[in-house]
């Protein structure tokens, strides 16, 4: 089939561009290299450098170019940045993506796969979280990708769009091979700052929050391994029927606290990594993980990375090849 991977030099997107590549897909990656690489495309994709909202570019690309799918990755997705500056994420992550849905339906393609956010369940009250519980985000970001969500629904209905949800929960590690892995400026996500730590690139890591109601009294979150992720943008573009909106938690099922990914992190690299406990960061809620059930069910997935140790192993394998990300490459 031939695809479209918007964002597909980021992190989850490149991933799932070599995921397609091995599956046998001809892939077409459009990215602005913004927050992407080019060093993490794969060599059998071929490269578009465009801006989602050079909306003239992205209409041609799919109306020249006999796609079959898309695979919606290109976003902003650092929540405290959505909370300063929200209307950079309305245009991005809203208006640019109504753009894309729009060349699409014009161009007649039918299937979508869209990244969405376990971020659009809010500070649910109960874990495992399951698809059908109440969707109420608490941040701007979380508001930008349900709001997608909708429009994705509504575009099946009015026009047969077939639109697939992926909610992931928290992507981590790197390709098993360490050829690619997690890149960015600034980096604020916690496994990959930890392992900065390992390098002696950071003095320390700052655990945010102490005192929540969880068995360590920090934040419990289910990190789903990037080429699990990948796996499932596979198998929800190729089963993809036509005016059917569809949307599935990605995750483990298992959720993990920051205590033990620093732990964690200790036994995989066997360095200090000293941490020091700070107060809560804003909007995080205290426990996140998946009711994974429906994928398995429905798209016959499941993650072969179910120990979080071996999910900061390919974090490690990459970050120690890597220290300066794809500029080593
Ligand atoms: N954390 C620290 N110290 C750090 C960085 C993070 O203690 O230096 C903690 C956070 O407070 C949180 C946990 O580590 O409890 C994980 O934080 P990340 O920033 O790695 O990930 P988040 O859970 O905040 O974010 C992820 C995705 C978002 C998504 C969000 C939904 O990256 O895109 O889950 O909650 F919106």
């Amino acid at each position: 089939m031939k695809i479209l991977v918007t964002g597909g030099a980021g992190y989850v997107g490149s991933h799932s561009v070599r995921g397609l590549c091995d599956a046998g897909h001809d892939v077409v990656v459009f990215d602005n290299l913004v927050a992407g690489h080019r060093g993490a495309v794969d060599e059998r994709a071929s490269f578009v450098e465009g801006d989602l909202g050079d909306a003239e570019l992205v209409r041609s690309t799919l109306a020249n170019g006999g796609f079959e799918g898309v695979l919606h990755f290109a976003a902003f997705l650092d929540v405290n940045e959505s909370v300063r500056d929200p209307l950079k994420y309305y245009v991005n992550n809203i208006v640019h993506t109504v753009r894309l849905l729009e060349a699409l339906r014009d161009a007649g393609v039918k299937r979508f796969v869209f990244s969405s956010t376990c971020a659009t369940y809010g500070e649910p009250e109960t874990c495992p979280i399951r698809e059908d519980i109440p969707q109420a985000p608490i941040n701007p970001y979380g508001h930008t990708k349900l709001a997608m969500e909708f429009a994705m629904r509504d575009c099946a209905q009015a026009w047969g769009l077939g639109g697939t949800a992926l909610r992931y929960f928290n992507a981590a590690g790197a390709s098993a091979d360490a050829r690619i892995g997690e890149d960015h400026d600034p980096e604020i996500h916690l496994i990959p700052i930890v392992l900065q730590v390992a390098l002696g690139q950071r003095e320390k890591v700052f655990i945010f929050g102490t005192d929540y109601p969880t068995p360590d009294g920090t934040c419990i979150r289910d990190y789903i391994h990037v080429e699990d992720l990948a796996d499932a943008h596979v198998r929800a573009i190729e089963s993809q029927p036509p005016g059917v909106f569809r949307f599935y938690n990605v995750g483990t099922g298992q959720g993990t606290s920051v205590r033990e990914i620093i732990d964690g992190a200790r036994e995989v690299t066997g360095h200090a990594i000293p941490a020091d406990e700070s107060p809560r960061r804003a909007g995080d809620p205290p426990a996140l993980y998946a009711d994974p059930s429906k994928i398995k069910r429905e798209l016959g997935w499941s993650p072969k990375y179910t120990n979080t140790q071996d999910v900061i192993r390919t974090a490690w394998g990459w970050h120690e090849t890597h220290p300066q990300g794809y500029a080593d490459r």
